[in-house]
């Protein structure tokens, strides 16, 4: 299995990072996907990818980092981009959900990512919350320059449709596992499921059954396991496909 979205990086992990990766080898989860979201977290991610090989580095720069100076932000992700091996840019993207104070520089900070994307042929991992008609023009404005995967995707399967007509995998985390996600849980059952990647997005959104708890990369089984139980198929099947999915998108091979 691959965890597509992870932050074991996080300090909560400082104390048990050795029982977390050995958990994740124990649940046959043997890529992970590690996302930096600030200039901090990038080279952190470098450092644990360097230290523990089934670690496979990300960066970016979330859209809670957007300030004026997104302009020297940039240059200094594409300074680190030429500098480090990296399998994807981001998290990126737009949130609005603390409001919408900063949106345009949000937007360049976007913008900025996606066309780096482009020039480096990298794909997008992309944070989006309560924006979801902006994010989707915006990406639509680069159809058919522009891939990746919307990663913890919670909109709709109609939205999702769309996302992925544009260059985009549709990745589920814990929240599919809850039993009020029933938009979530229409995605897992009708997405074609050539598009579908799974994430854990840890430390936070744990699974059913460890709601509420610290998330780890290991609980991706039990995305996993609901997928395969709303679409009616066999672990195993959800298992070999979304981490094909993810070593397709994702360039994986060349760490093996
Ligand atoms: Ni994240």
């Amino acid at each position: 299995m691959i965890d597509t979205h992870s932050h074991l990086f996080d300090e909560s992990f400082q104390n048990d990072i050795e029982e977390c990766i050995t958990r994740c080898e124990l649940a046959h989860v043997n890529r992970i996907l590690l996302v930096g979201f600030s200039h901090h977290t990038n080279k952190l991610v470098q450092e644990y990818a360097k230290k523990y090989k089934l670690f496979y580095p990300t960066a970016g720069l979330h859209p809670s980092e957007a300030s004026e100076s997104y302009k020297r932000d940039l240059d200094k992700l594409e300074q680190f981009i030429k500098e480090h091996k990296i399998y994807a840019i981001g998290e990126c993207g737009l949130d609005y959900h603390y409001g919408k104070e900063n949106i345009q520089a949000q937007k360049e900070l976007f913008r900025g990512q996606i066309e780096l994307s482009i020039q480096y042929h990298l794909p997008l991992i992309i944070h989006m919350r309560d924006a979801t008609q902006d994010t989707y023009e915006i990406l639509k404005e680069y159809s058919g320059k522009v891939f990746g995967v919307m990663h913890c995707y919670s909109g709709s399967l109609e939205m999702a449709k769309e996302f992925i007509k544009l260059g985009f995998y549709i990745s589920l985390g814990g929240p599919v596992t809850f039993k009020n996600a029933k938009e979530s849980k229409r995605v897992a059952e009708q997405i074609d499921l050539e598009y579908l990647l799974v994430e854990t997005d840890c430390p936070y959104l744990a699974p059913t059954p460890y709601r509420g708890q610290r998330n780890e990369s290991s609980y991706v089984k039990n995305v996993v396991a609901e997928i395969a139980k709303i679409r009616n198929m066999e672990f195993w099947e959800i298992e070999e496909i979304t981490e094909k999915n993810a070593i397709k998108l994702f360039n994986m091979e060349d760490r093996l």
